[in-house]
C-alpha cells in the first residue's frame, strides 16, 4: 500500500495566505488541497460561483480551516476577482503568497453535444470558465497587487490537453488553453519571482469529473495502465502542497503530471492480458 501523508504535516506552509478556487463538495480537489494547506499551517481564503451558496457546503470547509473567509465569486466575471484579491489583501494585511485555480466546466460535455456539433455559445463558455478563469484571476490579482514576491500559483489540469481522449471532447480544448496560459503567464510573472504551474491529475472522481460521459471507463482504464494506479484527491493536494511552498521555488511554466506514471506509458501487461482475454472471447 502506498504510504499517504500524516494527519499533522510539517508546517511547509507556516506563515503563507493565498486564496483557494473550486471547493465545491468533499469530494473536491480543492476541498483536499484546501485541507492539506491547512495542515501545513497556510491559511486562505475560500472561493466558489456565487450559485454554489444554496449548497451550503463551503462554510464547512471554512469552519474546518479555522474559520477562513468565503467571497463568492463568479470566475468568468473581472470585478468578482478583483473582490476577491482585494478583500484578501485586506484580510490577511497584505498581498498573499499562493493561488489555487480548481475550476472547471464542459458545458456540452454536460450536455451530451458531440465535438463535431458543439453549441458554440457553449463552447466559448466552457473555455471561459475552465482556462480563461485563470488568465482573469491572475490579472485581477496582479492589477490589485495582491500577490507577493516568490508567490506561486497552481491550476489544474488533466492529460486531455495533449492526448486524445475521446468523451473529453471540447474540454481537452479548455486544458490546451488553460496550460498556455500557465506558460505565457509564468515567463512574465517570473520577473516579479511569482511562478506559475499546472497540476496533470488521474481521474478523479468528483463532481466535474463524473459530468464526463465514460468516467468510470476513463477511471479504470487509467487504473490499469498507471504503475502506481491512479492518483487520488488526497495525494494531489500533497503534491499541490510542495508547489505552493518554497521547496519548490525554481519550479515554473510546467505541466507536471501528477498521475501515478500514466503519462510515460503505451501500454501494460494487465491490457495486454484483458485484450488478449476480449479477442479469446470473440474468437479472434
Ligand atoms: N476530477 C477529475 O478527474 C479531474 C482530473 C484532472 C483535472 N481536474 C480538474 O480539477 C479541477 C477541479 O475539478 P474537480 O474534479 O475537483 O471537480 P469540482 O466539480 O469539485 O470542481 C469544479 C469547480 O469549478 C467551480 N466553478 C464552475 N464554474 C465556475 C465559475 N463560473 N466561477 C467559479 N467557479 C466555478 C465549481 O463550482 C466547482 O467548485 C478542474 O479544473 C478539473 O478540470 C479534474
Amino acid at each position: 500500500m502506498a504510504p499517504t501523508s500524516s494527519a499533522e504535516g510539517p508546517g511547509l506552509l507556516r506563515g503563507k495566505t493565498g486564496v483557494v478556487f473550486g471547493a465545491l463538495d468533499d469530494s473536491s480537489l480543492a476541498w483536499y488541497i484546501a485541507e492539506a494547506i491547512y495542515r501545513e499551517g497556510g491559511r486562505f481564503v475560500l472561493s466558489n460561483a456565487p450559485v454554489t451558496k444554496r449548497f451550503g457546503q463551503l462554510e464547512g470547509l471554512a469552519e474546518k480551516t479555522g474559520g477562513s473567509p468565503i467571497i463568492y465569486a463568479d470566475a468568468t466575471n473581472n470585478d468578482d476577482l478583483t473582490q476577491v484579491f482585494e478583500e484578501a489583501k485586506t484580510h490577511f494585511g497584505g498581498p498573499v503568497n499562493f493561488v489555487v485555480h480548481s475550476i472547471g466546466m464542459g458545458i456540452n460535455v454536460r450536455k451530451n453535444k458531440p465535438y463535431e456539433g458543439l453549441n458554440y455559445d457553449w463552447y466559448l463558455k466552457t473555455l471561459d470558465i475552465s482556462a480563461v478563469s485563470l488568465h482573469r484571476a491572475v490579472h485581477a490579482a496582479m492589477e490589485a497587487e495582491a500577490i507577493a514576491d516568490g508567490g506561486s500559483i497552481v491550476a489544474l489540469s488533466y492529460i486531455g490537453a495533449q492526448r486524445i481522449f475521446s468523451e473529453y471532447s471540447e474540454m481537452g480544448d479548455a486544458k490546451a488553453l488553460l496550460e498556455s496560459i500557465v506558460r505565457s503567464f509564468g515567463y512574465r510573472l517570473g520577473r516579479k519571482g511569482i511562478r506559475i504551474n499546472a497540476v496533470s491529475q488521474s481521474p478523479t472522481r468528483t463532481t466535474a469529473g463524473g459530468g464526463i460521459k465514460g468516467f468510470d471507463a476513463l477511471f479504470d482504464f487509467a487504473e490499469q495502465i498507471s504503475p502506481l494506479g491512479n492518483a487520488d484527491a488526497a495525494s494531489c493536494a500533497d503534491y499541490v502542497v510542495t508547489l505552493l511552498s518554497d521547496l519548490t521555488r525554481m519550479v515554473t511554466m510546467q505541466t507536471l503530471f501528477h498521475d501515478g506514471g500514466f503519462s510515460s506509458m503505451g501500454i501494460s501487461d494487465k491490457t495486454v492480458e484483458m485484450l488478449a482475454e476480449v479477442m479469446a472471447n470473440n474468437g479472434t
